[in-house]
């Protein structure tokens, strides 16, 4: 090895080393204390519980989904925990105009915003695909353009309060997986579209930071009601997923990879050993528990 390999090497090492260590654990609950925040898709799962961290830390909270029994229940929860507000606003995210007025909504609540967690999606079957592609076009809809129209209307708000984005996206949104044909392809759309506005942030010295969150298997109703028995692998805890992606957030991390093993891991795979990933992937699923299509 000539001298120069190893002195890269060793750069190399120390700057991973630096990097690793810098920012980590350097979270505190008080950066979000008194915070302006929407979370989407925050009726159930995830979402439900991201509102419930941000109570506790003191937050400003606007939360949205359909339901609006459920919301009222995890706004009145959100209050007992200690949000310093809590407001809620339903509506479907297959309507762009309902996506702008919800950003007009924390606008107009707070007269600002930090935080745009963007974490709804639409429902979808867990199926080999049926060949439906205005199916895959409507959950575009849901779960891709809602959140740039969302991004759009909030920018000039986060521009000022040089603040976050943070997108849940999946494994399924870095990894071709079976069964998730339409979803996958929402959240590798995610990927393009917001990696891609972080670069052009970075170029125009924009400090609006963009989290890209990968997610594996959680253990949320939803989930696991439709992939129970397929795939092997047990299910995270949607508590700790929650506020592995808020710090993510308010860190200003790239991507959030949780839980780790599950994807960070496997995703070092992916670009040298696309194959044996996904052989990897595919012993992960048992075909014969799909369930019949409804
Ligand atoms: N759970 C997992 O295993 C897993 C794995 C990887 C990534 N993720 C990601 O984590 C995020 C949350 O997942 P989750 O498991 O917590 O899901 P969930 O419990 O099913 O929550 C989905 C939320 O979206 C709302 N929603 C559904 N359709 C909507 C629509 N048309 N317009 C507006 N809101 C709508 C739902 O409320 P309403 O029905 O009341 O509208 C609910 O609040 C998603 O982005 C998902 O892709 C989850
Ligand atoms: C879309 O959302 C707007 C704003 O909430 C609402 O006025 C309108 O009725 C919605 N459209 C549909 C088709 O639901
Ligand atoms: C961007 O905003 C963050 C949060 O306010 C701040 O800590 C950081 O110094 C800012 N960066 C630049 C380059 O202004």
């Amino acid at each position: 090895m000539s001298l120069l390999s190893k002195v890269s090497v060793a750069l190399i090492a120390i700057l991973l080393a630096y990097y690793l260590y810098s920012g980590y654990d350097a979270f505190e609950p008080s950066m979000l204390k008194g915070k302006k925040v929407i979370v989407t898709g925050a009726s159930s799962g995830i979402g439900e519980q991201m509102a419930y961290h941000l109570a506790q830390m003191g937050s400003h909270i606007l939360i949205t989904a359909r339901t609006e029994e459920k919301l009222k229940k995890v706004v009145e929860k959100c209050v007992k925990l200690g949000a310093a507000s809590a407001y809620y606003i339903p509506g479907s995210m297959d309507n762009m105009t309902f996506a702008k007025q919800v950003v007009q909504e924390g606008k107009r609540l707070f007269g600002g915003l930090d935080m745009l967690i963007l974490n709804h999606i639409g429902y979808t079957y867990f199926n080999y695909f049926d060949g439906d592609v205005d199916h895959v076009r409507n959950l575009l809809e849901i779960n891709v353009l809602s959140y740039a129209t969302m991004t759009v209307e909030a920018l000039p708000m986060l521009k000022k309060s040089n603040g976050n984005v943070v997108v849940v996206s999946s494994f399924a949104g870095k990894v071709g997986l079976p069964f998730t044909v339409p979803y996958s392809t929402t959240k590798f759309a995610l990927d393009g579209f917001f990696s891609s506005l972080r670069m052009e942030f970075k170029q125009q010295k924009t400090n609006v930071s963009v989290t890209l969150c990968v997610i594996s298997y959680i253990d949320t109703d939803s989930a696991v009601n439709t992939v129970s028995g397929v795939i092997q692998q047990p299910a995270a805890p949607k508590e700790e997923c929650a506020l592995e992606i808020i710090k993510g957030g308010a860190l200003r991390k790239r991507e959030v990879y949780y839980q780790y093993q599950a994807t960070k891991i496997p995703l070092l795979l992916r670009d040298w050993a696309p194959e044996f990933l996904e052989n990897l992937v595919l012993m992960n699923y048992d075909v014969t528990k799909l369930k019949q299509k409804q």
